[in-house]
């Protein structure tokens, strides 16, 4: 069958249909499926029911998976292979985590406007999420385009940012959020990667705004007012007009390419299940993406 694409927003966002995610992928369908991450940035596939191992293999596809964050936290995790994230407030015994347990400071972390692993060099090219289990409300994921936030920044602006980078770090959004209880071994684990706020999207060679919450500084310029300029482009590059929100169904995977796209987690009802699982692969030579 044959990729069929159906756009979801004026700017970016397409249901995809015509590939079995469950079976191995021809490097036909990675040929065409990259030409639509280059054109929409993400993609929504329905009733896609994977097998832990076949949302790997999908995955892997693509590129080699990342671990992200767990190399720093080292916590025991509910899903056999590290290669799956485990998107959810459920403990290792089936159980909902407690309100203030730290997995759920990941969640709420994950609820801030970011681009996945962009603390790391190299940073995180695609993510795959998957939905097992969903609340009756909320918890949808929403996602910004940050080449028509590019596109629409005034001229002057363009001009202004052109040179400038920004430092990501990891635990700034834990810091955010009230928790600074981490090592020097934790903190020496993840040291922050430096950014130009403007970037070339490699596939569709589009400019790409790329900011989100995980920048905390800008190179060379004092922090508070890097702060409020950061914080300035971010509002710019999330307004409505540039945001897609999915509404999730049990079966549905979304993936999204972390280079030219925020996103973020929507509040929920944390007395509900909700259960997705997350694969991520960085932005490395070995990397099976295709150029413009
Ligand atoms: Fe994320």
């Amino acid at each position: 069958m044959t990729l069929k694409l159906e756009p979801l927003h004026p700017l970016f966002v397409a249901q995809a249909s015509g590939v079995d995610l469950t079976q191995p992928l021809s490097q036909e369908e990675i040929k065409d499926i990259n030409a639509a991450m280059n054109t929409y940035a993400v993609l929504v596939w329905k009733n896609q029911p994977l097998s832990q191992a076949q949302q790997i293999a999908f995955s892997e596809s693509f590129g080699p998976l990342d671990i992200g964050l767990k190399r720093v936290f080292k916590r025991k995790e509910r899903l056999d292979d590290e290669r799956l994230i485990d998107i959810s407030n459920v403990d290792l015994n089936g159980e909902l985590h407690r309100r203030d347990s730290p997995k759920n400071l990941s969640s709420f972390a994950n609820q801030l406007w970011h681009s996945d692993s962009s603390f790391m060099s190299p940073k995180a090219a695609y993510s795959m999420l998957h939905a097992l289990v969903i609340p009756s409300e909320g918890g949808n994921t929403e996602f910004c385009d940050l080449r028509a936030a590019y596109d629409a920044l005034p001229a002057n602006l363009k001009q202004e940012i052109k040179d400038l980078s920004a430092e990501h770090y990891a635990l700034h959004t834990r810091i955010v959020l009230g928790d600074d209880a981490y090592t020097d071994e934790q903190k020496k684990a993840i040291p922050p990667a430096v950014w130009p706020l403007v970037m070339k999207h490699p596939g569709s060679q589009r400019s790409v705004l790329f900011v989100g919450v995980h920048a905390h500084k800008i190179i060379d310029w004092p922090i508070a007012e890097a702060r409020i300029f950061l914080s300035d482009l971010l509002e710019h590059a999330t307004q409505r007009r540039f945001v897609y929100e999915h509404q999730w169904e049990v079966g549905d995977m979304v993936m999204w390419d972390n280079r030219s796209t925020l996103h973020r987690g929507r509040r929920y009802d944390l007395n509900q299940r909700r259960e997705l699982r997350r694969t991520t692969f960085n932005d490395v030579p070995e990397a099976n993406l295709a150029a413009a």
